[in-house]
């Protein structure tokens, strides 16, 4: 467990928060696609922690940074922090998204919360140069995030569903075979129907990632309150810890249906 001074806590989008953490000692070393365990009150009340994915890490600084959706009661607690107030962080937690030197073209996917943890996976391909083609999807242009910050890495195609910012639709209608015949991998991160539209139609065409939004409990692997069903290493069908294993798995060993 680890303490962090709130440094900065703005809304960017509706019911959308930013917060910016500075650690009091050592950074530690995160990497994408990792989570921080969050524990969002003092009291007795909400003892669960809440799980956030690490959106920017600023070394030199010793900052880092989340951007979060207030959805409940936790993310409301949360949203009270203020500039100076402290947070009880576990973590970096999970398995974070491989980075494979060799490539040369890489296709960022993010749907809605899905689209921080895009934000240093993006960074730390591009500073290997490896070019980043982004597609980031959102109900609607109100909650549209980090666009602007993406763009400093590559690339950035925004899909809504009500079409009031870049194509109405959902990010597969960007993923072409034109485009995916350009791309080494794929590294994919939101809600589950999108992660399975984007399995199936990156299938035999494209190696990638998958990042998955489960419920959590303890978060380190104690409680099976997370599980998913995914292929096992003797490639049967079973259910896997996200927070242990995960959040990130090799997309084809994912099973969304069955
Ligand atoms: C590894 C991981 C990384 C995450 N990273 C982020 C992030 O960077 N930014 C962000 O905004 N959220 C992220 N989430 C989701 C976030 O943890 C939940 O939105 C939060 O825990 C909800 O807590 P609450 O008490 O506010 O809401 P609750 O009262 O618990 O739930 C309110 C609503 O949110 C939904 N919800 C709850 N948990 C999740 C979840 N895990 N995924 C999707 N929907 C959920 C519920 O179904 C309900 O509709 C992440 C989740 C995981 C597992
Ligand atoms: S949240 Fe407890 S095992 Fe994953």
């Amino acid at each position: 467990m680890t303490i962090w001074k709130v440094t900065d806590h703005v809304a960017i989008a509706d019911q959308m928060m930013r917060l910016t953490m500075e650690a009091e000692g050592e950074l530690p070393d995160y990497r994408p696609g990792q989570f921080l365990h969050i524990r969002v009150t003092d009291g007795f009340d909400h003892l669960l922690r809440r799980p956030i994915s690490l959106c920017l890490v600023e070394p030199d600084t010793k900052q880092l940074t989340i951007v979060y959706r207030i959805s409940g009661k936790g993310t409301k607690l949360l949203s009270e922090k203020r500039k100076g107030d402290r947070l009880d962080v576990l973590g970096p937690l999970g398995q974070s998204f491989p980075i494979h030197t060799g490539d040369r073209h890489a296709l960022l996917i993010g749907g809605g919360i899905g689209v921080p943890p895009m934000l240093e996976l993006a960074k730390q391909l591009a500073g290997k140069g490896i070019r980043v083609t982004t597609i980031v999807g959102f109900q609607s242009a109100k909650q549209a995030i980090l666009i602007e910050e993406l763009s400093a890495y590559g690339e950035v195609l925004v899909a809504t569903n009500d079409g009031s910012l870049g194509r109405q639709g959902l990010v597969t209608e960007y993923m072409t075979d034109g485009l995916l015949a350009l791309a080494d991998r794929f590294y994919a991160c939101g809600p589950s129907p999108m992660l399975s539209a984007v399995q199936r139609v990156m299938q035999d065409k494209v190696d990638g990632y998958l990042s998955l939004e489960e419920r959590m409990g303890c978060g380190i692997g104690l409680c099976a309150g997370c599980v998913h069903k995914a292929k096992l290493p003797d490639g049967t069908v079973g259910y896997r810890k996200v927070c242990k294993e995960g959040p990130v798995f090799p997309a084809q060993e994912v099973v969304f249906h069955g």
